[in-house]
C-alpha cells in the first residue's frame, strides 16, 4: 500500500519525489493496458461523484473516463444551478452528503482554498479539480506526464510559460514540479498578469533558474517546451482590462519556424486566440495529446488514493 492511499490531492508540490515517481509510473502502466485495450477492473464496486461548481470540459470528463475505464462508477454535478447550492446550502453540507454516496470526490470551486476546506468535511479522498485562481495539481501532473513523454527526462530542459501566469491556477504548481526535476524556467506575461511574486520567491529558494520578461519571441528561441497559457477572462473585474490585454501573445507558424527547432507546444486548454489553428497540424503540437493524456494520469490518481493500483 503507498502513502498516497487514503490521501487527498489538494496541492501537487507536497507530494514526496517517490509519491510523484509512482503516480507518473502508474500511469504509464494505465496508458499501456488502455493501448492493449485490456479490460480493468481496479475501481469495481466504487462510486466516484465529480462535483463541479465552475465550467470544465476535459477535467470532468478525463476523470470520469478515467474511474469508467478501472470498471468504477460516476455519479455527477455538473452544473451547481440544478443542485442544491443553488438553494443556498454550504459546500460542507453537500460534502457530507456526498460522502455518504460516493467513495472518492472530485471537485472543483471558484473560491480558493475550497478544495482544502471540502477534504476537511469528509473522510474520503478529495481531489482538487481547480480551486479558483488557487491550484489544479492533477493538471500540473499531467502536464509533467506530457512533457516527459514529449521530451525524455526534464532534467536540463528550458521550459517557458507564457500568458496569464497570474490567474492561470495550472501553472501555479506545475513551476513547483519543473524547478524540483532541474528545468529552466521563464516566464512571459503581459504587465499586470506576471506569476505571483511570492511563487517566484519560493522557487529561487528552492534554487530555481528563472528569467522573466515580455518578449515571447526571444524566449521561444530558448526554449524546449512552450507553455501557454488563456488569459483568464473570468478572473478580470474590469472587462476592458481584459480587452487590452486579450490577444497580446498568439504563438502562429511564423513564430515557430523562429523558435528552436523540436519545440513543444502545450497549452491546458481552453485555447481562446493563444495558439493559431494553424499551429495544430506541426508536429510539436502536444496540446491534445496533452489533453488525452488526462486519462491515464487520473487512473493513476483514483487507483492509488483508494489503493487500488
Ligand atoms: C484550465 C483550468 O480550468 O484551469 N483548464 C483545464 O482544466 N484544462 C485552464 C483554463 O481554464 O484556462
Amino acid at each position: 500500500m503507498s502513502t498516497l492511499c487514503g490521501k487527498d490531492i489538494l496541492r501537487s508540490d507536497l507530494l514526496s519525489d517517490g509519491e510523484l515517481e509512482l503516480i507518473l509510473s502508474t500511469a504509464s502502466r494505465f496508458e499501456r493496458a488502455l493501448t492493449a485495450g485490456d479490460r480493468l477492473t481496479n475501481m469495481q464496486g466504487q462510486v466516484l461523484a465529480t462535483l463541479f461548481f465552475e465550467p470544465s470540459t476535459r477535467t470532468r470528463l478525463s476523470f470520469e473516463t478515467a474511474m469508467l475505464r478501472l470498471g468504477g462508477q460516476v455519479i455527477t454535478m455538473a452544473d451547481p444551478k440544478t443542485s442544491s447550492s443553488a438553494k443556498g446550502e454550504s459546500l460542507v453540507d453537500s460534502m457530507r452528503t456526498v460522502e455518504g454516496y460516493a467513495d472518492v470526490i472530485v471537485i472543483r470551486h471558484p473560491r480558493k482554498g475550497s478544495a482544502q476546506e471540502a477534504a476537511d468535511a469528509v473522510a474520503v479522498p478529495v481531489i482538487n479539480a481547480g480551486d479558483g485562481t488557487g491550484q489544479h495539481p492533477t493538471q500540473a501532473l499531467l502536464d509533467v506526464y506530457t512533457m516527459q513523454k514529449e521530451k525524455g527526462a526534464l532534467e536540463g530542459l528550458t521550459v517557458t510559460l507564457a500568458g496569464d501566469l497570474k490567474n492561470g491556477r495550472t501553472v501555479h504548481l506545475l513551476v513547483y514540479l519543473l524547478a524540483r526535476s532541474g528545468v529552466r524556467l521563464l516566464f512571459v506575461s503581459p504587465p499586470g498578469l506576471e506569476m505571483p511574486a511570492a511563487i517566484t520567491a519560493d522557487l529561487k529558494k528552492l534554487g530555481a533558474e528563472i528569467s522573466e520578461g515580455g518578449d515571447l519571441a526571444a524566449a521561444m528561441r530558448r526554449s524546449d517546451v512552450l507553455y501557454v497559457t488563456r488569459i483568464q477572462r473570468e478572473r478580470f473585474e474590469d472587462p476592458a482590462a481584459y480587452e487590452r490585454l486579450s490577444g497580446s501573445y498568439v504563438v502562429d507558424r511564423a513564430m515557430i519556424q523562429q523558435a528552436k527547432p523540436g519545440i513543444s507546444i502545450m497549452h491546458p486548454l481552453p485555447r481562446v486566440d493563444e495558439i493559431t489553428a494553424e499551429v495544430d497540424d506541426y508536429e510539436g503540437a502536444a496540446y491534445f495529446r496533452q489533453a488525452a493524456n488526462g486519462v491515464p494520469v487520473r487512473m493513476a490518481l483514483l487507483a492509488l488514493v483508494t489503493g487500488r493500483n
